[in-house]
């Protein structure tokens, strides 16, 4: 089966295609010649993922992924949430990393989690999968694997931030990763 990931998040589409496999032919957004800016107004990741899934779904009529994440940190209010790709007003990942150390300075409570939402839209149709995981938000960067927040945020139960853990320990616990399996169950049962 083929379905559009929308994303062209190079990282993004090595996490799923690895779990996705021969399942699907997974499409990114370069390889249907898709280039525009899909809008991402939403306030919420359902919003955001389903705007992102219906635009491909509506122009192209295929089958696709729209997918939104990010990192909440408990003492920030569950910030940056789905603002977490422009936290400090760009899009420059350094500067976003350290707005969250910064934040957190004078806070003992350090919780933060990853979530992911998958808007599916297959025969015209749209399926939710969410996936979370919980951990904390270390002191400073370590490790250069992986993307965004990695350096900063260790899983619960585990000693490496994610971007000490290889490609394949990321990509077995990840928040995307619990989403996915969801969803791969679902088209499993559903085609
Ligand atoms: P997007 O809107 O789903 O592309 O994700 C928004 C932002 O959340 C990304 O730019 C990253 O900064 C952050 N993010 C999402 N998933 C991850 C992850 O697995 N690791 C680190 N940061 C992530």
């Amino acid at each position: 089966m083929e379905i559009v990931f929308a994303t062209n998040n190079r990282h993004k589409l090595q996490e799923v295609m690895a779990l996705t496999g021969e399942t699907i032919l997974l499409r990114s957004l370069s390889d249907i010649s898709c280039f525009d800016e899909i809008p991402e107004t939403g306030i919420t990741f359902n919003e955001n993922a389903s705007q992102k899934s219906r635009y491909i779904f509506d122009r192209y009529k295929m089958n696709c992924i729209g997918d939104d994440s990010g990192l909440e940190v408990e003492s920030l209010n569950n910030e940056p949430g789905v603002y977490s790709a422009r936290y400090n007003g760009t899009r420059d990942m350094e500067l976003n990393v350290q707005l969250v150390l910064d934040k957190l300075k004078n806070h003992t409570n350090r919780k933060a989690r990853f979530r992911t939402v998958l808007s599916l839209m297959l025969k015209g149709k749209e399926y939710f999968f969410e996936g979370t995981i919980n951990g904390h938000i270390t002191e400073k960067r370590s490790g250069d694997e992986g993307f965004g927040y990695d350096p900063i945020f260790i899983p619960a139960g585990y000693y490496q931030t994610f971007a000490e853990m290889t490609f394949e320990q990321k990509n077995m616990i990840s928040h995307r990763s619990i989403a996915l399996k969801k969803m791969l169950r679902f088209l499993k049962l559903s085609t």
